[in-house]
């Protein structure tokens, strides 16, 4: 899966939240973030100083190929061993890379990340993925090992423009099989009716607008630890319910 729309949305606190979910019924879940500004830890319930892959995993490519690959002897999974952060239920976390350091180690842990990602034995991991806020990454292809993208939206005119442009996904080649919408801070059926009317599209799940969700983050407490039997938790829980059975790594998708 991999989690876009608009900046604010929701998409990391959802992701994170859906990553754990997923975790406790058994999957072997890697939370991948492709934000430079991570936010997906916050909903994960991890503290992550920055810990991108680090300079001395990454050499420069060959001629002709990508400027930066990872070094000789460093494969995709040992990224996954040695550099992904351990998070409550088991999840796993790889981060993307900061911009605090230097600029060009930015662009190599980025390189990097993509690698692993995208050259990661698919049996071995179900992949939860949050982008950042826009359309820039996802046309860029940066969701390419998502079968399913959820597309998170709010019901405010912004959120919904976003929406509808990366419903274009659904054209491109190596998009998602399927792109489900989630509703999120949903005060209300009028404010439902208003994504599907916008989007012409069902909605696949609502979540509820939450002020224990808000009160959370003023501490960077994430759903699952401030409030584990709230709606928030529950509607994310009936999304990965619903998403199991359609994305079993066992089952060829059609
Ligand atoms: N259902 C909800 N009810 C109330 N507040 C919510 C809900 N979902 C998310 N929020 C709040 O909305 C804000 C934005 O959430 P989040 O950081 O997950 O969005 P995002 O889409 O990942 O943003 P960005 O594009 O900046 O990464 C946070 O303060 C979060 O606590
Ligand atoms: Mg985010």
């Amino acid at each position: 899966m991999a989690f876009m729309g608009k900046g604010g949305s929701g998409k990391s606190t959802i992701a994170g939240t859906f990553a754990r979910l997923l975790a406790r019924r058994g999957e072997p879940v890697l939370a991948l973030d492709s934000d430079p500004l991570p936010g997906l830890p916050y909903g994960l319930g991890v503290e992550v100083d920055d810990r991108p892959i680090p300079d001395d995993a990454v050499v420069e490519g060959p001629e002709g190929g990508p400027r930066w690959v990872l070094a000789p002897g460093i494969g995709p999974a040992d990224v996954i061993e040695r550099y992904a952060v351990e998070c409550p239920d088991g999840v796993r976390y790889l981060q993307f890379g900061n911009t605090s350091g230097e600029i060009w180690a930015v662009q190599r842990a980025q390189f990097a990340w993509s690698e692993t990602v995208h050259g990661l034995d698919r049996s071995t991991w179900s992949l939860v993925g949050d982008l950042p806020g826009g359309t820039r990454q996802a046309m860029f292809g940066w969701a390419k090992y998502a079968d399913c993208a959820l597309l998170v939206v709010e019901p405010t005119a912004k959120s919904l423009h976003t929406a509808r442009r990366l419903l274009h996904l659904d054209r491109a080649e190596w998009g998602p099989t399927t792109i489900g919408v989630v509703a999120n801070k949903v005060r209300d059926e009028a404010d439902v009716v208003r994504i599907e009317d916008r989007l012409d599209r069902a909605v696949m799940v609502r979540v509820p607008w939450s002020s224990a969700v808000v009160e959370g983050d003023r501490h960077a407490g994430a759903p699952l630890d401030v409030d584990p039997d709230g709606s928030f938790v529950a509607e994310v829980d009936g999304l990965v319910d619903r998403l199991v059975p359609a994305y079993d790594r066992d089952v060829e998708v059609s």
